[in-house]
């Protein structure tokens, strides 16, 4: 077994004659892309399967006509792009996509970066051969963001396979369309490709996978990106500005931890009003797909017209007498070093619960392995062939943990090992070679030490590691070891690289520090590597740039959070400070990369640096605090304005930087011996958001609507009724119950988005508590 593997060999190719160097087993079209030469082609997604549905990607290898999105490099392959029988071909098809295709670019969403209209230039369609009677087509509103215009739909099957080799949903599928049939004539007499293709344009359409009109799905919205025309679109988005007229501003999305690449696509928000609007989300979606919390769930801005003087007189008071910051991790690492500097100068101690509790676990792991962070990115989970993840709600806490989890199984023909106390319905839907272990609450413990009975080394381990791998661990974490046994034989076959992500679960934990030792044992006694998805957006920036403290007491300042003195994005505090979309600096992200993220829209009133250059002393901007990130934890002295933002063409991602790690050799760790009995049992509640809500400023965006609520399964939530009072050992909470019908089991989901219900309060040092609950 080898570890994730990252480097490839490479091949020598000739493209139209010239030179060029390729990935070995690279498909044309992105060897093609990689070295900047355009292949044109509608159908194929990178990082997803090839579909063949457009076939306009035809080119010749060596000869021989192939599609270049499914067939492969060779040493000295030898490829021309345009032959006259090819161009013949590919001008066919584009005659054939304009059949019947209505003619309403005037007011088309996509119009001005439709393909269809693109391609149609490109191949100079001045002229149309072909000619069908039309049939009918519906347009449909899937769900409560996806609008669908079968008219415009030219079938090229980006949606589907985005949705079921991404995202992992499978929400929609080709159906049946009963579109007239093609003049058997014209087989002969057209050419072959273009003829094939219009015949299955003819018979398909898109639908919702499950057969009603409405897809049960996490309205993400990646098949509205990737969609080349204007079939799908957002409804919020339909008919309210042409593509052009829009701005785009690079950013990072705020939400989660994945820190994504995002635009925010702005103008005025009308004739009258000319103050800037986010009108869409869009993304380089070759490279990155969104979640919908990501996509839809941008207006949470702060609207402030001006500075109000009065309020910053008393947040400067308010700063020289505080003895504490409660923040939470919606926060850039600028702003974060400015907590720190405040803590550092003035003795205020720093309070972050996530991110506290992450960084605490990070320290354990560094002591354990000698590993300053954890070993894998999220890039390079998504290229191993085993994937295995313990302690997160993957369905739940962080999209793209669950987008490497179902694309391994997807496009590396890959295997997975799902532990989680809370059953879900989605996962084992990913692929076929999944098992899903829904473990008692507290058996974490047993989940890794049955990872490196499955994989470690037996001579590398520590005794007090060794001395417990007799128990059947499969069984108890309530498997079928027999049946295990034999499944694990074919999900081990031709695997080489192994990837372990790890989750909040395990921060929040009595037995955190066990636990982090456990995974350091992972990973100097086997080949399976790590990657830890931290709690919240910039956790893993907050964990790295701040000394946060456990506990304190005093007069408290709430960043975003409660405190005697509120600072607040949401309009709702002593003094008013810019949300995340009004704000320059960076962000560190699961992926170990310092991202930057730029203002989409004007932002009137006081930043907490203005509070900083009063109370201490700051730069002149938040961004000049971006070159003194601490070196010593990874971060890189450059400036801002020179840090990168983007992807080259062969996907390199190319935004900001890389944190730099360390190793040393860490001594032999010791392990406590694993108690069965830390089992929670009775009623249990688990800390976990619903899809798409993250945070107050996801829950401020119009277009999320997940509520605040407790979320149990179909079973569970019958059987507790319509509203619920449920009680922990400090507090109780009263909240509507709605039917997740992906969860199975008893466990009950309370959310943590809101910060003014003081969740963390309620849950303490654990993601689970034993709760009472009581119909209302
Ligand atoms: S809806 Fe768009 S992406 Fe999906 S098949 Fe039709 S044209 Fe392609
Ligand atoms: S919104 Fe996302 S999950 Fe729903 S159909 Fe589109 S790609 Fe699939
Ligand atoms: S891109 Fe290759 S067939 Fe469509």
């Amino acid at each position: 077994m080898s570890e994730v593997q990252t480097v490839e060999n490479m091949v020598s190719i000739k493209i139209d004659g010239i030179e060029y160097k390729a990935k070995e087993g690279e498909y044309i079209l992105n060897a093609a892309r990689a070295n900047d030469v355009f292949i044109p082609a509608i159908c194929y997604l990178t990082r997803c399967s090839p579909t063949l549905a457009c076939r306009l990607c035809l080119v010749e290898a060596d000869g021989k006509q192939v599609y270049s999105c499914n067939a492969r490099v060779k040493e000295g392959m030898e490829i021309t792009v345009d032959t006259p029988a090819i161009l013949e071909e590919r001008r066919a098809m584009m005659e054939v996509y304009d059949v019947n295709h209505p003619l309403q670019c005037g007011v088309c969403d996509q119009s001005g970066e439709c393909e269809l209209q693109n391609y149609t230039l490109e191949l100079q369609v001045d002229s149309q051969s072909y000619s069908i009677p039309d049939t009918k087509r519906e347009t449909k509103n899937w769900s409560s963001v996806l609008h669908y215009d079968a008219g415009l739909c030219i079938v090229c099957e980006r949606c589907t396979t985005v949705c079921k080799d991404m995202i992992g949903d499978a929400a929609i599928k080709t159906t049946k369309r009963g579109g007239a049939s093609l003049d058997k004539g014209l087989k002969g007499s057209m050419p072959k490709d273009a003829y094939s293709m219009w015949n299955k344009l003819q018979k398909s359409i898109i639908a919702p996978s499950n057969g009603t009109e409405h897809t049960n799905c996490s309205d993400c919205g990646e098949c509205v990106a990737v969609c080349p025309v204007g079939a799908l679109v957002s409804r919020d988005f339909q008919y309210t500005t042409n593509a052009w007229d829009l701005k785009k501003i690079p950013a990072t999305c705020a939400h989660c931890s994945s820190g994504c690449q995002i635009y925010y696509e702005t103008k005025p928000a009308s004739i009258e009003d000319r103050t800037q609007k986010i009108f869409r989300i869009s993304n380089e979606w070759n490279y990155v797909s969104l979640c919908g919390a990501g996509r839809f769930g941008y207006d949470f801005e702060n609207r402030v017209a001006t500075k109000d003087e009065e309020a910053f007189a008393k947040a400067i008071e308010a700063f020289n007498k505080a003895k504490v910051i409660h923040f939470n991790s919606t926060i850039t690492n600028e702003e974060a070093l400015m907590l720190q500097t405040l803590k550092e100068k003035k003795g205020i101690k720093l309070i972050n619960r996530e991110a506290r509790a992450f960084q605490r676990f990070l320290s354990f792991y560094n002591k354990a392995s000698g590993n300053s962070l954890y070993t894998l990115d999220f890039k390079q989970v998504m290229a191993s062939d085993f994937v295995m993840s313990v302690g997160s709600s993957l369905r739940n806490d962080n999209p793209n943990a669950r987008y490497a989890f179902n694309n391994v199984q997807k496009m590396n023909k890959g295997a997975g090992l799902y532990f989680h106390p809370v059953g879900d319905m989605l996962v084992p839907t990913f692929g076929k070679n999944i098992e899903t272990f829904a473990h008692k609450v507290g058996h974490e413990e047993a989940a890794l030490l049955m990872i490196i009975k499955l994989f470690a080394d037996q001579d590398k381990l520590p005794s007090s590691v060794k001395d417990q791998l007799e128990t059947d661990f499969v069984a108890l974490l309530g498997g079928d070891t027999a049946k295990f046994e034999k499944s694990l034989t074919k999900m081990l076959k031709k695997k080489e690289s192994f990837a372990l992500m790890v989750g909040e679960d395990l921060y929040f934990h009595p037995k955190a520090e066990n636990l982090a030792k456990l995974i350091a044992v992972i990973e100097t006694s086997s080949s399976v590597r790590v990657a830890m998805i931290p709690p919240k957006t910039n956790s893993l920036g907050v964990a790295l740039i701040c000394d946060l403290d456990d506990s304190a007491d005093g007069y408290t300042i709430g960043y975003n959070e409660t405190g005697d003195f509120r600072l607040s994005a949401l309009g709702d505090g002593d003094l008013d400070i810019p949300a995340m979309n009004q704000q320059e600096g960076t962000l560190t992200n699961m992926h170990k990369r310092v991202t930057p993220t730029n203002v989409a829209l004007e932002y009137h009133g006081y930043t907490l640096n203005d509070i900083m250059r009063e109370v201490v002393s700051a730069p002149k901007y938040t961004i000049g605090w971006t070159p003194h990130l601490p070196t010593d934890k990874g971060f890189q002295a450059v400036e801002f304005d020179s840090l990168p933002n983007g992807y080259t063409n062969a996907g390199v991602e190319n935004r900001g930087y890389l944190l730099s790690t360390t190793s040393t050799d860490a001594e032999e760790v010791s392990v406590d011996k694993f108690e069965e009995s830390i089992a929670l049992e009775g009623d249990i509640a688990y800390r976990c958001n619903p899809q798409r809500q993250f945070n107050d400023f996801t829950d401020k965006a119009h277009q999320i609507f997940e509520e605040f609520a407790l979320y149990a399964s179909p079973a569970r939530a019958e059987a507790l009724g319509k509203k619920v009072e449920i009680e922990f050992e400090s507090g109780s909470l009263t909240l509507d119950v709605i039917v997740d019908d992906r969860m199975e089991g008893d466990i009950v989901a309370v959310p943590d988005f809101k910060s003014s219900a003081n969740i963390y309060e309620l849950f303490g040092e654990s993601r689970y508590q034993t709760v009472t609950i009581k119909e209302v």
